[in-house]
């Protein structure tokens, strides 16, 4: 598949299947993920796999879709509030590619913002200097949900003179 074929393809699946994922496919992604441009070289991301007596503790109501693996993204804060954005926004790169790289092996993933709430993050261990930027569900998708259409990007384009 083309990159352009693999973008527009990529949803946000909700039900997967019971399938474990080899941990070796995982480490893969997490490293393509790892190459997100991050300014002056932060490398804001880290990562916590989410293990099997936290998930029950997140109470998620569909259980991430039954996903075999779970983890949460944190993004670091910067010594300004423009770094602190910026590390977010490599930070959401980072989950892209992630996400981008597990559905060209036809493995889905499930961004949720479930543990941004203050009860999730404690639960989560996040510390005070880090966002919680998703938790991300990932599987081999049960369901393929349609595209759902987006805004025509002559809306989207200003010119400028
Ligand atoms: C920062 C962020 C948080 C999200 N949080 C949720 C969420 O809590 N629950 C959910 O169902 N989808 C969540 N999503 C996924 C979006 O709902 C989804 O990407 C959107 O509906 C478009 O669908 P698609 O990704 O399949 O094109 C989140 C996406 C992003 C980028």
């Amino acid at each position: 598949m083309n990159m352009i074929d693999l973008i527009k393809s990529r949803r946000n699946i909700k039900k997967f299947k019971p399938d474990a994922i080899d941990h070796s496919l995982i480490q893969q992604w997490l490293e393509a993920a790892a190459m997100a441009p991050n300014h002056r070289m932060t490398e804001p991301w880290e990562i916590y796999v989410i293990g099997p007596e936290t998930r029950k503790k997140i109470n998620h109501k569909t259980n991430f879709g039954n996903a075999s693996f779970v983890m949460a993204v944190l993004s670091r804060h910067g010594a300004t509030k423009v770094e602190t954005d910026e590390n977010a926004a490599a930070t959401a790169c980072f989950i892209q590619n992630f996400n981008l790289a597990a559905w060209s092996e036809g493995v889905g993933t499930f961004w949720s913002s479930i543990g941004i709430s203050g009860n999730n993050r404690e639960l989560l261990q996040v510390p005070e200097n880090y966002d919680l930027l998703g938790v991300i569900a990932v599987g081999y998708p049960e369901e393929v949900p349609e595209a759902k259409p987006r805004t025509p990007m002559e809306e989207k384009i200003k010119y400028l003179p």
